[in-house]
Parts: structure tokens; C-alpha cells; sequence
């Protein structure tokens, strides 16, 4: 083993145990998405047994917010945007495991190392991406976007961007800095998923234990987010945020604890997707704000 294929270390273990979650959901007769490759990239990564107390604490969740992502690539499918960007992709296997319209080119951006790994296992699979896949070792933190432009992004098409389960490593900062850039990078169309917390969430009891696991693997907690809808419409999106109660009983599964408003009071991990709008809004003269909102909405309607 070399060093560009060891294990991963250090913040990317977190995809390890998200892996070993979709894993354990393909196992099940009533899963909520196939993921035949999630076992085998946790098998190879060896043993993150330390951290199945956050598996358990997050119980469903992660199952949950994956069905969540699957349902947003499909839906930004039908609607023609073929072009994905997964940032911290991790483990995540969609590019084989989902059925992209063609010519879709799906587009990893995860840290050297992890991609290093993630490439290495799944060449000893002989498995082939549903769609073009090309994988982007870059930090989000640094200069992504001219090595996404290096690997063949293309900013005047339609594109869907996912981002699951990273934004709670980086600070406030770097996910101003990043939205700001995805946003640049997107041309009318484009639609975006997140995930991240609220300060509530970040201060409930129970996650304690997990910061400081986190804390040793250099993945600090270190952002928080208020409202998503806000943040996101900031920067020209329109996005709707998911209940966790209404997703969980739209499959059929319990309300993780976590998540469950009776439980956690305002704490809120968020899900929330976004589009921008196809149309062109002539920005508004402030003596006009109040003709101007109704178009707003005219356009929000048209998604
Ligand atoms: C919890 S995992 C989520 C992986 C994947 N999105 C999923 O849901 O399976 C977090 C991922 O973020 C990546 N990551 C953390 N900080 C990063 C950074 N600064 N730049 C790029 N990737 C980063 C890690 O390597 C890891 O793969």
C-alpha cells in the first residue's frame, strides 16, 4: 500500500462510517436506496468501530439523508442538469448507483487522499459509472474551482451541486467562501443541496461525546447555520428546507431521535434544496421593492 492509497485518516474517517450506515441499509429486504459498493469501500478502510456511537446517535439519519440526495439527483436529472458536482464526495457511490440521463458527467471533489483511496478500491471492482465520472482531489478551503475548470467543468450548463455532511467542518467563513464561488460557477438552472445545523443543534447534550471524537479526527463542529432559506437566498437561490418528520414518514421509518422536534426542541439538522432561476430578474430600484416581490414569487412558482 502506498501512501496515496492508505486508509483514510483524519476528518475523511467520517466517510468511512457514513459508508458503513448506507452498507448496513443495503442489507436490509425494505432499504431506501441500493448501495452495493458502500460495504466494499468501508471493508477496505478498515475498522471505524470507534465511531459506531455516532452511527447509532444519528439512527436513521443518515439513511434518511441519503434517500434525501438520491431524490435531488434524480429530480435535477429530469430536469435536464447534466452536469454534478458532489463536493467532499467521501465514499458516496451515486455515480454507479443511480440512473443519470445522459450525457451526464458527474464531477468528486473530496481531499487527495480520500480520492486516492476511493479510486484504488474501485478499480479492483471492474465496476462502471453510470455516467461520466471524474474524480477532483482538491480542499475546499483552497482553490477548487480552478481544478474543477482543470477537469472539464463547464460553468455555462445547468448544474446540480450536493453538499452532504461537510459543511459542519468548515467555518462560517469557508462556507460563505464556498457558496459564493458555487454560486459563480452556476449558470441559470442550477440547483443545490445541503445539509448543515443550528447553533441549537451544535450546543444539544447529547452530541457532546461526538465532538470530541470529532475533535481528535481534526473534524471540529466549527459552523452552524441559522437559516438556511437565508443563506442560500443571499446568494440567488430559491430553496425550500425538508421536516424531518414529513421525510421520515414518507418512507415509512421513525423519526430519528436527533431530529425529532418533540425531542430536540429548535435544534434542526438541515436539509434544504435550492434552485436558480432560469428567468433574469432586473434588480430592483428600492423606491420599487414592492412590485418587484411579486415577481419574486411569480418566479419562485415557476420551480
Ligand atoms: C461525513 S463525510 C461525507 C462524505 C459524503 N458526502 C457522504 O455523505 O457520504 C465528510 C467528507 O468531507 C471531506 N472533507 C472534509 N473537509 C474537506 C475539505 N476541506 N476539502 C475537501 N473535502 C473535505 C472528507 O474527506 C469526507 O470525505
Amino acid at each position: 500500500m502506498n501512501a496515496h492509497s492508505r486508509p483514510p485518516a483524519g476528518v475523511s474517517r467520517t466517510a468511512v462510517m457514513i459508508a458503513r450506515a448506507r452498507a448496513d441499509e443495503q442489507a436490509r429486504p425494505d432499504r431506501l436506496f441500493a448501495d452495493p459498493l458502500a460495504g466494499v469501500l468501508a471493508d477496505a478502510a478498515g475498522d471505524v468501530s470507534d465511531l459506531d456511537f455516532v452511527r447509532e446517535l444519528a439512527d436513521t439519519h443518515f439513511v434518511l439523508r441519503t434517500r434525501y440526495f438520491d431524490d435531488f439527483c434524480l429530480a435535477a436529472g429530469a430536469a435536464r442538469c447534466t452536469q454534478v458536482v458532489v463536493l467532499a464526495a467521501g465514499l458516496d457511490t451515486r455515480a454507479y448507483r443511480l440512473p443519470w440521463p445522459r450525457p451526464t458527467r458527474l464531477f468528486e471533489v473530496d481531499l487527495p487522499a480520500l480520492v486516492s483511496f476511493k479510486d484504488r478500491v474501485l478499480a479492483g471492482e471492474r465496476v462502471r459509472p453510470a455516467c461520466e465520472r471524474v474524480t477532483v482531489p482538491a480542499d475546499l478551503r483552497g482553490d477548487w474551482p480552478a481544478a474543477l475548470l482543470a477537469a472539464g467543468f463547464d460553468r455555462t450548463r445547468p448544474t446540480a451541486w450536493l453538499l452532504e455532511g461537510v459543511m459542519m467542518f468548515l467555518s462560517d467563513a469557508d462556507n460563505d467562501r464556498l457558496l459564493a464561488r458555487i454560486s459563480s460557477l452556476s449558470a441559470p438552472g442550477s440547483r443545490i443541496a445541503i445539509e448543515h445545523f443550528n447553533q441549537e443543534f451544535r450546543r444539544l447534550p447529547q452530541m457532546n461525546q461526538v465532538h470530541e471524537r470529532f475533535r481528535s479526527l481534526d473534524a471540529l463542529a466549527n459552523s452552524w447555520l441559522a437559516d438556511p432559506v437565508r443563506w442560500l437566498a443571499r446568494n440567488g437561490w430559491y430553496a425550500t428546507v425538508a421536516a424531518p418528520t414529513r421525510l421520515a414518514g414518507e418512507h415509512g421509518r421513525p423519526v430519528p431521535g436527533i431530529t425529532d422536534p418533540e425531542l430536540v426542541g429548535p435544534a434542526r439538522i438541515w436539509l434544504a434544496s435550492a434552485v436558480r432561476p432560469r428567468l433574469a430578474i432586473t434588480l430592483p430600484q428600492k423606491r420599487r421593492l414592492p412590485a418587484i416581490r411579486s415577481v419574486t414569487k411569480l418566479v419562485h412558482r415557476t420551480y
